[in-house]
Parts: C-alpha cells; structure tokens; sequence
C-alpha cells in the first residue's frame, strides 16, 4: 500500500513538473513580446509568476501594471518599474493566463480570485497575450472549470441563489480553515458550475445582472493570441483555425 501510495504521488508530481515546464515555456514565448517603452499589463496565476520571473532576468525597459496585490508584491521585490491605469489609460499589452480557453479564445478565469482587477486591466490594453498550458484547451467552457464569480459579502447567500438559478450549481468557495475566501477587494468568490457553456456572452451578461454580483470570470473577446506550453514547447496560436489544428495534432 505504502509503495504504490508513493509511487502514485511519484507519478503525480512528474506531471505537475512536466505542466509547470509547459507554463514556463508559454510564459517565455510570451516575454520576448515586451519591448522597451512599453507599458504592459501582468494579469495573475502560477503562469504569470513565470513570465515575471523570467521578465526580471531579462529587465526590459517596460511599465508593468500588476492585477493582484501578490503579483505587485513579487513584480516590485524582482525590481521591475510598476505604474497605474490613472497614469497609463493606455496599454501597449496584456499578459495575463487562463483555467479555460475555447477555440474562439473565449476564456474562464479567476481560480486565483482576481479576474475582477484582470479585466479592467485587460480592457486598457491594444493587445492581449493569453499563455497557458495544453491542458487549458477546451472544446467547450464549462468542460471543466467552474465560473467564479466575485460578488458583495452583503446578504451573499441570496445572490448565491440567484446565481443557482441560471442553471448552475453555485458554492462559496472558502479557504483551508473553511472561512469565506475574501478577494484583494474584499469580496467573496461564487463559483458556479454550469454545464457545458453554448453561449458565454449571455451567460456574462445574465450573470452581471445579478444583484450583487462584482465581476464574472467569463472573458469573452478579450484574447487576440494565446501562447500554449506542450511536450515539443510553445504553441502561437492567432486563429481558431490553429486552435483547431493544434489540439487535432495534440489530441488534447
Ligand atoms: C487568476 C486567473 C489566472 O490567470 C488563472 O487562474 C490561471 O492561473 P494559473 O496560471 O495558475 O493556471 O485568472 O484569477
């Protein structure tokens, strides 16, 4: 029992070795896209962590606009030149990652809590770079992420369910200790599960109009390039027609 408990854990943490080198490489295809003078965007996630580490080795001549109070931590501690949208309306690009991304680059995020901060930074930005790992494709949001839902501590249970009440099965997500998970801006995170997701644009939409409700996690026409870490190293894809081919080719 001892020896295949530890052989699976053996297994478990070869992928997560084997996935955390796919986010390495989408984060480093993505890096060489910052360029001196510009003022650039950092979204949130392990992948971003990589990209602003790789982008502290590099130190490129850039303004970076963190989108989490950790990543504004770690990005001013690696040494690299922080700003604000007061004082940069205008975004050279967006580098931010994703929990799922559909053939039309349509987007669930926010496992870290903060895709409230990601999408206004996103809208700021000319171009967004998505970079993930293959695991991260998906024929259809809702495969297998939930949606979160960042929402007003106030009476969070009602705006539980009437989230429930779009098809989805909603849980607060909470912490290790089983508190409420509180975001940087104080709120709480919903996560709603939906069956597969046909049409994300109205599901953002009917999930806004909640009472309550802060920001979705849905991200839909946000995305112009997605940069995908695999076995032979980084996908480019510009098209749902490369989506397409590439998780043909990958079997993914
Ligand atoms: C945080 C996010 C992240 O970008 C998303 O969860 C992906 O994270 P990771 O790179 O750790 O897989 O939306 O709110």
């Amino acid at each position: 029992m001892i020896e295949f408990l530890s052989r699976s854990a053996e297994i478990l943490l070869g992928s997560q070795l084997e996935v955390d080198g796919w986010k390495k490489a989408s984060a480093r295809a993505a890096a060489k896209f910052v360029k001196t003078g510009m003022v650039v965007g950092l979204g949130s996630g392990t992948t971003v962590t990589q990209l602003i580490r790789i982008l502290a080795e590099q130190r490129p001549k850039a303004i970076f606009i963190p989108s989490s109070i950790a990543i504004q931590k770690l990005a001013s501690e690696l040494g690299l030149e922080l700003g604000s949208l007061e004082d940069h309306p205008k975004l050279d690009l967006m580098i931010d990652g994703a929990d799922e991304v559909d053939p039309d680059f349509n987007m669930i995020k926010g496992k870290g809590g903060a895709h409230t901060r990601e999408k206004i930074v996103a809208s700021a930005a000319r171009k967004v770079l998505i970079i993930v790992d293959r695991t991260k494709l998906v024929k259809r949001l809702g495969e297998r992420a939930p949606v979160p839902v960042e929402v007003l501590p106030f009476e969070y249970k009602f705006t539980m369910m009437k989230l429930a009440k779009l098809n989805g099965k909603a849980i607060l997500r909470t912490t290790s200790a089983r508190a409420p998970f509180v975001t940087d801006n104080g709120n709480y995170i919903i996560d709603v599960k939906f069956p597969q997701i046909s049409r994300p644009a109205e599901l953002e939409a009917k999930i806004d109009m909640v009472p309550g409700v802060v920001e979705n996690g849905l991200f839909v026409d946000v995305a112009d390039e997605v940069f995908v870490g695999h076995e032979g190293g980084c996908a480019r894809l510009k098209s749902k027609s490369d989506f397409l081919n590439f998780i043909l080719r990958a079997k993914v």
